[in-house]
């Protein structure tokens, strides 16, 4: 498959310096930070170092960032708030809804376990029933999932794209059965945004959380939290300074919540983490997820089809509404662990994930880099 092209002006290299040594294919696991969020980084520190007067500027430009998450998935920017990682964002759900003995939570069994035990430790304090699907051949089977909601259903909590398998959730499908079924319904998004398109208002997603440090190209430690504008006073947010409408009248207190996902941050922002996150999602606004998909969907399918012929079993569902960014695939007789570890000797990152292999491509790899890595894989 021919690879849509990137913007002439796109100088991978200079905007991926990482490229210039590695075939790095774990954008699932701890991406490079984009050039520019580097050079955002770059900047606060020597801002912060020699003018740290820019406070006012920082939380203004922080608003910028905001902006373009909610753009990346179609909410308002008042629906967004900033959090610390996807686990913050999913901890900010179990721990703000008020929960009921005989809730039932439904869920996988093949979730990261940033989107489990959350749900176990609700269950465990409130006598909630926190219920996990299997997988199978690598699949979340839908039917299977929607026919295990019941009247007491509460919650349906899962990944758009599951970590280990790639396999991608139809969110927009069991979105639409949770509202008309007055479910609430939790997306870990850390595996798609950034690379698959996201539509929180298509898709009836009610809150989603996913960290910059994967797909968005972000540093660790800042990620963003969406929360479905009717749903902002139902969730009850960890308290501090910055949660109050008039937050800087520092002396007066005056405990009203804020109206909008602000109400979610409690204290200082991560100043470094928004900026560089507000720099990556430039660079992905500017390329633009269709293109990125498309790109991301032609290196997996190229790799796909050099395995298949090198001998490897494909676990990662490729069919049209399932495929993402992750391949995970098998060898019938190498050793996994020994496959990485001469892998990356050769300067080719992929990483092995519940004893899978797993290979992640983003946009900015080329097809040259995926005929390295299968060039460099053991035949069978
Ligand atoms: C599906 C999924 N959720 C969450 C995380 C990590 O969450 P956090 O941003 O809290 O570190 C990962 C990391 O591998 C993941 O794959």
């Amino acid at each position: 498959m021919q690879l849509p092209p990137l913007p002439t002006s796109f100088d991978i290299a200079r905007e991926f310096p990482i490229s210039r040594r590695w075939a790095f294919f774990n954008h699932a696991g701890v991406s490079p930070i984009a050039a520019r969020a580097a050079a955002a980084i770059r900047t606060y520190a020597q801002q912060a170092e020699e003018d740290a007067y820019l406070t006012g500027r920082w939380y203004k430009q922080a608003e910028r960032t905001r902006t373009l998450a909610a753009q990346l998935i179609n909410a308002d920017p008042k629906e967004i708030a900033f959090c610390k990682n996807t686990s913050e964002g999913l901890a900010f759900v179990a721990n703000g809804i008020e929960w009921h003995a005989g809730d039932e939570i439904l869920s996988t069994a093949v979730e990261y376990p940033s989107n489990v035990y959350p749900w176990m430790d609700v269950a465990q304090r409130f006598g909630v029933k926190h219920i996990m699907i299997p997988e199978h051949d690598g699949r979340i089977d839908i039917a299977e999932l929607l026919a295990a909601i019941t009247p007491r259903t509460r919650m349906v909590a899962l990944s758009h794209v599951e970590y280990a398998s790639g396999y991608r959730n139809d969110v927009a499908a069991i979105g639409a059965l949770c509202r008309t079924r007055g479910i609430l319904f939790c997306v870990d998004a850390i595996q798609s945004c950034g690379v698959l398109p996201v539509d929180v208002q298509a898709m009836n997603i009610d809150f989603l959380s996913a960290d910059g440090h994967k797909w968005l190209l972000g540093p660790e430690g800042l990620g963003i939290f969406y929360c479905r504008r009717e749903l902002i006073p139902t969730l009850r947010p960890e308290i501090g300074w910055m949660n109050v409408i008039n937050a800087q009248d520092y002396g007066h207190y005056d405990f009203t919540l804020r109206p909008d996902a602000k109400r979610f941050e409690c204290g200082s922002y991560n100043i470094p983490g928004v900026l560089a996150l507000g720099a990556a999602l430039e660079v992905l606004a500017e390329i633009g997820i269709p293109t990125i998909w498309n790109r991301v969907r032609a290196l997996t399918d190229q790799l796909v089809e050099g395995l298949l012929k090198k001998g490897y079993r494909i676990i990662s569902s490729r069919a049209e509404n399932e495929a993402s960014g992750i391949v995970s695939f098998a060898s019938p007789t190498h050793d996994h662990n020994t496959i990485v570890r001469d892998l990356e000797s050769q300067e080719i990152i992929i990483v092995m994930r519940e004893s899978r292999l797993r290979a992640s491509p983003h946009f900015y790899n080329t097809a040259e880099q995926i005929d390295q890595l299968l060039v460099a894989l053991p035949k069978h």
